[in-house]
């Protein structure tokens, strides 16, 4: 990906510079991925209620999904949940326990977000090619959540 460098600066001016809500921040990271990373087809954060053991959507960019909100274990973003390791899937079909948004996506990345080293919610980034993505993608999703977590507030649930 020649361009990370070049993102990875943005996403350092816009989480800088932020003001107002921090879900407009990641709202504006969202669409800045999706609109630069040609394999970026839907890019959304999920972020974790740890009483009701789901996952909640604040921010995303791609199409709206109904998927606002995922149990704990359920499909990649719920079992990302609970393993807190990140989990690239080259071709969603061949997944059983999948949640799918929409039919044009062929495969999918998670890549949790530590905070304080506590997994506290997830990058999501959909592709409608197969088997788009790979070490530099995990590296780069690690580095985007590493920026981001600076804005994420304590009641971010709420
Ligand atoms: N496919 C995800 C659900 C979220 S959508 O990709 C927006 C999953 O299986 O957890």
């Amino acid at each position: 990906m020649e361009n990370a460098n070049h993102l990875l600066n943005t996403i350092d001016h816009l989480v800088s510079t932020i003001n107002g809500d921090w879900k407009d921040t990641l709202n504006r990271v969202c669409a800045l991925l999706q609109k630069e990373v040609p394999h970026y087809d839907w890019v959304g954060f999920y972020f974790a209620d740890f009483e009701q053991k789901t996952l909640h959507l604040k921010a995303f960019a791609g199409i709206p999904t109904d998927h606002t909100e995922i149990p704990f274990g359920k499909g990649i973003c719920g079992q990302v949940a609970e393993s807190n390791a990140n989990f690239v899937v080259p071709d969603v079909q061949a997944q059983d326990n999948y949640i799918a948004c929409s039919i044009d996506v062929k495969s999918e990345i998670v890549v949790p977000l530590f905070k304080a080293g506590v997994n506290i919610g997830q990058i999501d980034v959909d592709s409608n090619r197969i088997n788009p993505f790979g070490p530099e993608d995990e590296r780069f999703l690690e580095a985007v959540n590493d920026k981001v977590k600076n804005i994420i507030p304590e009641n971010y649930i709420s």
